[in-house]
């Protein structure tokens, strides 16, 4: 490649392994002593003033600048600081806390919250973590940035990367993400290679490629993506009051996600904006459970990698690269981390597309880890869960279909579990122009399921 290297500003980064404090160009994501990733720290975070933070963040939501309006920048106290004019956003955050009545019923948890991160401008939660990261790589001068990605990434990546004025690469794994979500990269602009690998394969691709390109990574080993994701926890405490709930249950897949809310509750608690830790919890598929093996088998001190295989494409990931990270907020919020089949994600699923707010795949194994963990006792139905949804309904729409036409393969199923899946399935019906064919089919839907009384 022929572009120039770019300037290189520093920042003051913690190694996550042995604790060393250094200051370091944005692109240096490992600690030169040990190899761990590092996370970006802050002294002046602990110096503030919890109420005057809280009163100035509720008086910005009245504000109409740019920053003010994004539910990621208005928490800017916690975040590192970028010159104003280098900025890219897209105005999001600001996500949904949305009350589950059904699923309530359902599972017996009278408090039962989903914080709705599909809701984001590209319809996932990779878009709080972007804004910061693609901040950060105008700032320093990129023209390229990139990321190995099972969708949702490479979208959110392309649309900052379009905001920002730099062009993007995406690396996905060929046939094995959502046409949804590659469509949004292609719009966006990126150059997109579809190789002929796994997500796995993908991310090691680009580890070798950014030593040898002037390219910026935007995967969540980028630790300004996980200042960005941090804002999803600050935002709930706000929504809740900053009381916080009992239990957060989040999917893990490459285990960026837990890693920045364990470090968002953290850093809040130590402020003193929240009273106590809620335990954070990680719910794999079964089909790429490598925290669950390695928490199981190695006890937490070294990565079984796996297969990865399961139709939750966003999470089909076998060698998650926070794991380490993850493995430690598990340690300090006292969460625990569990793995559900493809049954168990395609009933959670329809449960919450049944009230009405739907998700993608990968964001229902929090549904059915919720089951799991609430069988265990670790949960027990008189305490407050929020579970976070992190794609949107329309991110895998081949999913929704298969699964309400039949053809969803979900494993052996027995009777019950047929029966179960049947109560959900809505099949579109394929009828002559007549009004009296629709009659009848009113009339068949309405003895199958009576429609609930709202008097
Ligand atoms: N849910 C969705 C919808 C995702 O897209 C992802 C990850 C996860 C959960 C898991 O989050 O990796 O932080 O543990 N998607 C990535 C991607 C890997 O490339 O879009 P994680």
């Amino acid at each position: 490649m022929t572009v120039s290297a770019p300037c290189k500003p520093t920042f003051r980064f913690r190694c996550i392994g042995c604790g060393s404090v250094v200051d370091s160009a944005a692109e240096d994501f490992r600690c030169s002593v040990c190899g761990n990733l590092l996370e970006i720290t802050d002294s002046s975070w602990n110096s503030q003033n919890p109420v005057a933070l809280k009163s100035l963040w509720r008086e910005r939501r009245t504000l109409n600048e740019a920053l003010d309006l994004s539910g990621v920048w208005r928490f800017r106290e916690l975040l590192p600081t970028p010159a104003a004019e280098h900025i890219v956003t897209l105005r999001e955050g600001n996500t949904p806390l949305y009350e589950l009545p059904r699923c309530s019923r359902s599972t017996g948890v009278s408090q039962l919250f989903a914080k709705h991160q599909g809701m984001n401008p590209t319809g996932s939660f990779k878009d709080a973590g972007m804004t910061v990261a693609a901040t950060f790589a105008h700032q320093c001068g990129y023209r390229w940035v990139a990321c190995a990605s099972t969708g949702n990434t490479s979208a959110s990546m392309a649309a900052y990367a379009a905001r920002g004025g730099m062009r993007s690469l995406v690396l996905v794994p060929d046939g094995k993400i959502s046409w949804s979500k590659l469509s949004q990269a292609l719009d966006y602009g990126a150059l997109t290679c579809q190789l002929r690998t796994d997500f796995d394969g993908c991310l090691r691709l680009l580890q070798e490629l950014v030593k040898r390109a002037p390219v910026y990574q935007l995967n969540s080993i980028n630790p300004f993506r996980l200042e960005g994701q941090k804002t999803l926890a600050i935002e709930l405490m706000e929504q809740l009051d900053w009381q916080p709930p009992d239990h957060i249950i989040v999917p893990g897949g490459n285990l960026g996600n837990s890693s920045a809310i364990g470090k968002a509750l953290i850093e809040m608690h130590t402020l003193g904006l929240i009273p106590r830790l809620p335990k954070l919890s990680i719910i794999q598929a079964e089909g790429a459970n490598a925290l669950v093996r390695t928490l199981r088998e190695a006890g937490g001190k070294r990565l079984i990698p796996v297969q990865a295989e399961t139709r939750a494409t966003a999470i089909r990931i076998g060698n998650p690269a926070s794991w380490e990270k993850a493995v430690k907020v598990l340690e300090a919020t006292g969460g625990a981390c569990e793995q559900v089949s493809e049954l168990e994600i395609a009933l959670a699923k329809a449960e919450i597309g049944a009230e009405g707010i739907g998700c993608e795949p990968a964001s229902a194994v929090t549904l059915a880890g919720l089951r799991k963990l609430l069988q265990q006792n670790f949960v027990k139905p008189d305490e407050s869960v929020v579970l976070v949804l992190t794609g949107n309904l329309l991110k895998d729409p081949d999913y929704t279909m298969d699964f309400h036409r039949g053809e969803l393969s979900v494993g052996g199923v027995n009777e019950k579990e047929n029966a179960a899946l049947d109560a959900y399935r809505h099949p579109p019906v394929v009828l002559d122009a007549t009004l009296d064919a629709v009659i009848q089919a009113l009339d068949c839907a309405e003895k199958s399921a009576p429609a609930q009384s709202h008097a």
